[in-house]
């Protein structure tokens, strides 16, 4: 089960894990999922797809209700869908800093929760949180203090809620993105070609990540090849974050 799924790097993790020969559940807010889902189907992936606003936390609590009953069970949950509002700190309100937190922050938590009961009381299960760079250092030249508190504070989830889960046979990873190859980024670069050029001379291989090389660190961490690891953040940037980045 992956949220944001619709496009970008949901819709690519979603692709990787099918193509290793998972059944994924494709939930978004955009209906746009639904065209998605017949996408990976037509590439003869067992591909479904849920219009799920993960904000609502009853709607989500149907849905991995629904999501288990209808395949059994559930092995691993993606939670991916997130947003960033490009505002400075006095810029920031109360609303702007609470749909951040809303999405980046609250609706992880609560869909690991509700995703992780069943897999809880199964004693197996496998969740992998998608954090971001600006969880490990401040990015520039973009300022976003909301997106940058809550993906440290996914991060950090992910190590409380391995820990506590640990002996339940629940695994809870997370992964932080450096600089994606998506359509967020592509619309960057169109508006500020120079915003994307200081990124680009930021990251050390000097490319955006391919949204592959993220999804197979995600299928990576969801795998019982990584069952000695809970609680990591394993960071994806191409160097990034060890460079002079962040
Ligand atoms: N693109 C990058 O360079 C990058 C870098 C680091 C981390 N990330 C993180 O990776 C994740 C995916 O990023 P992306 O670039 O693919 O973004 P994206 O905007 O392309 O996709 C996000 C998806 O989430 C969906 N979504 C938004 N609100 C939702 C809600 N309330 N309920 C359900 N779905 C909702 C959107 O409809 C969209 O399909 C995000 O958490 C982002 O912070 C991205």
């Amino acid at each position: 089960m992956v949220t944001g799924a619709a496009r970008g790097i949901g819709e690519t993790v979603a692709r990787f894990l099918g193509r290793q020969g998972a059944t994924v559940v494709l939930t978004d807010l955009n209906p746009q999922v639904e065209e998605t889902a017949r996408g990976l189907a037509a590439d003869g992936i067992a591909a479904e797809a849920k219009i799920l606003d993960v904000t609502d936390n009853a709607a989500v609590m149907r849905a991995a209700q629904e999501i288990g009953n209808k395949h059994g069970h559930v092995d691993a949950l993606v939670a991916n869908a997130g947003i960033s509002l490009e505002l400075t700190a006095i810029e920031h309100d109360v609303e702007s800093w609470r749909r951040v937190m809303a999405l980046n922050l609250d609706a992880v938590f609560f869909t690991a929760q509700a995703f992780a009961r069943p897999m809880l009381a199964r004693g197996s299960g496998s969740i992998v949180m998608i954090s971001s760079i600006s969880g490990v250092g401040i990015s520039r030249p973009e300022r976003h203090v909301s997106y940058d508190v809550s993906k440290a504070g996914v991060a950090h989830m992910a190590r409380s809620l391995g820990v506590e889960w640990a002996k339940q046979g629940v695994r809870v990873n997370a992964v932080g993105p450096g600089y994606t190859d998506t359509q967020m980024l592509a619309e960057v670069g169109r508006a500020k070609p120079e915003v994307l050029q200081a990124w680009l001379s930021d990251i050390p291989t000097g490319r955006l990540l391919r949204r592959e090389e993220i999804a197979s660190a995600v299928a990576f961490l969801l795998s019982d090849a990584a069952s000695g690891m809970t609680g990591h953040l394993m960071m994806v940037d191409h160097g990034y974050s060890v460079g002079k980045g962040v």
